[in-house]
Formats: structure tokens, sequence, C-alpha cells
């Protein structure tokens, strides 16, 4: 019964996870090439995949992966010096990644889209990340 309890529990861990947040950058130049070499370091070590999309000095960033490893990973971000102003958008248990391709995509958007992506991350529509993939893939907005 106990085992079979903290297996159920432990599967939680596993479970996949869609983590958006924005927040206020507060990098500049080279030590934004620096923060993506990281990212691509890592992520591929702990299964995280997503997308860093920037508008006039704000992120919004997509982690997927299982939910213990995102949540390890928020913690840190969360406390990186280097932006602020959290905002948690969306954390989803998802049945596929969106960013399945990439240990972190990186693209900067106009202030609609920036605007429109956020506003559907709130909102859990899972339209919202498909057309940033679609972009990713194709190179351009396919609305
Ligand atoms: C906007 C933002 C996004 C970040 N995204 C990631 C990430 O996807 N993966 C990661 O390992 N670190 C990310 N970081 C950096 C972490 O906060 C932390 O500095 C890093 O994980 C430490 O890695 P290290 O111990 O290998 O130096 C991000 C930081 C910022 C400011």
């Amino acid at each position: 019964m106990t085992s079979s309890f903290t297996d159920s529990i432990q599967a939680f861990d596993q479970q996949l996870i869609q983590l958006v947040y924005r927040s206020r950058s507060l990098i500049e130049g080279a030590d934004y090439e620096k923060l993506m070499a990281t990212c691509l370091r890592n992520n591929p070590k702990r299964g995280i995949t997503g997308v860093l999309i920037s508008h006039s000095g704000w992120f919004l960033q997509v982690l997927e992966g299982s939910a213990a490893n995102v949540n390890s990973l928020f913690k840190v971000i969360e406390n990186d010096p280097r932006h602020s102003d959290f905002l948690l958008l969306r954390f989803n248990a998802v049945v596929a990644r969106d960013f399945s391709d990439w240990s972190m995509a990186s693209i900067e958007v106009d202030e609609q889209r920036f605007l429109n992506i956020a506003n559907q991350a709130l909102q859990a529509e899972g339209v919202a990340m498909s057309a940033v993939r679609d972009f990713l893939c194709y190179g351009k907005w396919i609305d």
C-alpha cells in the first residue's frame, strides 16, 4: 500500500510539463550569447527543451521536460539576477513537447506577437506554442 502510494507520487515527477513565464531582461549583448551557451550545454543533460522569446527588454521562456527537472531548473532561473519581474503564465501537463528539436531555441518577436503569445500561454491555449514551433520550422508566421 505504502510503496504503491510512493510509486504513484513519484510518477508525478516524471509527468511531461510545459512551463511558461515572462520576465524583464537585465542582460546586454555578449551576456545573452553566454546565457544561450549555458542553456545549450545544460538542457540536454536534463532532458529540457524550449524557446527563449525576446522583445524590447522582456523575455518569455518556455521550458519542457519532466515535472521534477522543469521545477528544479525553474527554481534556479527564478533566482538568476540577470532578469526580474517574473510572472508565471503556464505550468501544464502536456502529452507531447512543442520544442522537442530545440534544447533552447531563441527568437526575437514584435510587440504584438509577444503579447499574443503571452496571452495565449496564460489562457493555456496549446495553439500559442504551435505557432512558435511552426515559425522555428518554416521561418515565417503562419496565422
Ligand atoms: C532568462 C533566462 C533563462 C535561462 N534559461 C536557462 C535554461 O534553459 N537552462 C539552464 O541551464 N540555465 C538557464 N538559465 C541560467 C540559470 O539561471 C543558471 O545561471 C544556470 O543554469 C547555471 O548553470 P551552470 O551551473 O552550468 O553555470 C537562464 C537564465 C536566464 C536569465
